[in-house]
């Protein structure tokens, strides 16, 4: 007789389980870093090297998770990151990610990779709240009208991915051999112009060459996207910088993501836990932040509160939920993260979020020093 599956209980044991599942090269795609692999690694450790401070006997009743950011009540803070074709890990792909996060009352920020269209999770009887990342299209009327379909569809927010004006050199990925097979595309992309790459000369260089960074997005985008859709929140996804969430505040940002892309564009960028406490101080309260990278744990969630966060997305940990239980494994996974993090905050002493600061932190790091601010 077979042995019983086993039981999840955190979000290694998904990651483990998906490993076991899926097709090696699907998981080295889904896995994957830039390079080395060390700032992918890096999101994740640089938690451990976070202590916690407990704290004992204080009055703990009335607690709860909840949280409204920009304008959206949302009973906890553990959003969905933005990812390519989840096709890839389930077959129920985005809609089975969409029925969990409205199972679990949280948004989901929809990939512009997606292999669902908008409108048909729009269309589910109980649709999530929906946003949707885009990158910058080669051409302006492309990014209009990528981001007006969205809206159209009923996106309450638009998330301009702005840390991967070129893809990063994901070593492992290309050891695999992956290759997305036909019957997955980003279905949002049909019909619109990829940026067509010059016939590099001889001796020049196919990147700085060909014409592709000549359409690569500036700050202007980003005050242009602004201007065409006032009404709509514009989050700027791949922030790292204290200087450049400044910027972002300056040209209209409605929020920031502080993110490294999960560590797939360039290695040896910090950690995003240890980046944010500088952003979050060059912020100094005046636009939401939110938090991805390496996100595994209910402590972690707690750690990026008491930095400056106000949310945090995950990324890869929702994928693997999903190739191992579809709509079903994500909204647990959700629930087990919200329940660590519910046992990190009553052990630290706090009733609510807004009660997470860097009081819960044993030390108060030296963190964000190398990012001048
Ligand atoms: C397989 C995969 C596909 C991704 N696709 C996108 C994407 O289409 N758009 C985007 O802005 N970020 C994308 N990301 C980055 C995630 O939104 C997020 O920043 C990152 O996964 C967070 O790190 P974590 O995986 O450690 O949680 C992708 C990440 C992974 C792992």
């Amino acid at each position: 007789m077979n042995s019983p599956p086993p039981v999840p209980l955190c979000a290694q044991d998904y990651a483990d389980l998906a490993r076991a599942r899926l097709d090696p090269a699907i998981w080295a795609w889904l896995e994957s870093g830039s390079a080395d692999q060390l700032t992918a690694q890096d999101n994740q450790q640089a938690y451990a090297r976070l202590k916690l401070r407990s704290r004992v006997l204080r009055p703990l009743q009335g607690a709860h998770t909840r949280l409204t950011l920009a304008g959206q009540a949302l009973r906890h803070p553990i959003l969905i990151a933005p990812s390519a074709w989840h096709g890839l890990v389930h077959p129920e792909a985005e809609q089975a990610t969409a029925l969990a996060a409205a199972a679990t009352g949280t948004l989901l920020v929809l990939s512009a990779q997606s292999g669902t269209p908008i409108e048909t999770l729009a269309a589910l009887p109980a649709p999530p709240t929906i946003w949707f990342q885009l990158y910058a299209q080669a051409r302006p009327e492309d990014t209009l009208a990528l981001a007006e379909r969205a809206i159209r569809a009923g996106a309450q927010a638009l998330v301009l991915t702005v840390d991967a004006p070129v893809n990063g050199i994901r070593n492992a990925e290309q050891r695999s051999g992956f290759r997305c097979p036909p019957h997955i595309r980003s279905v949002h992309l049909d019909g619109l112009s990829p940026a067509q790459a010059r016939p590099t000369p001889p001796g020049g260089s196919p990147l700085f060459d060909s014409g592709l960074l000549d359409v690569a997005p500036t700050w202007d985008t980003v005050t242009w996207l602004r201007q065409q859709f006032p009404q709509v929140p514009l989050w700027l996804k791949g922030i790292l910088d204290p200087e450049d969430a400044r910027l972002a505040m300056q040209h209209g940002a409605s929020g920031l993501i502080v993110s490294n892309h999960g560590g797939r564009c360039l290695d040896t960028l910090p950690a995003t836990i240890e980046a944010l406490p500088a952003i979050a101080r060059a912020v100094d309260g005046a636009l939401p932040i939110l938090l991805d990278g390496g996100i595994r744990r209910g402590s972690d969630i707690l750690k990026a509160l008491a930095l400056g966060a106000q949310a945090v997305l995950i990324g890869r940990p929702a994928l693997h939920a999903l190739a191992v239980g579809g709509a079903s494994g994500l909204a647990h996974l959700i629930q087990l993260l919200r329940g660590e993090l519910e046992v990190a905050m009553a052990l630290t002493g706090c009733r609510t979020l807004d009660e997470i600061g860097p009081h819960v932190l044993w030390d108060k790091p030296g963190h964000g020093s190398a990012a001048a601010d």
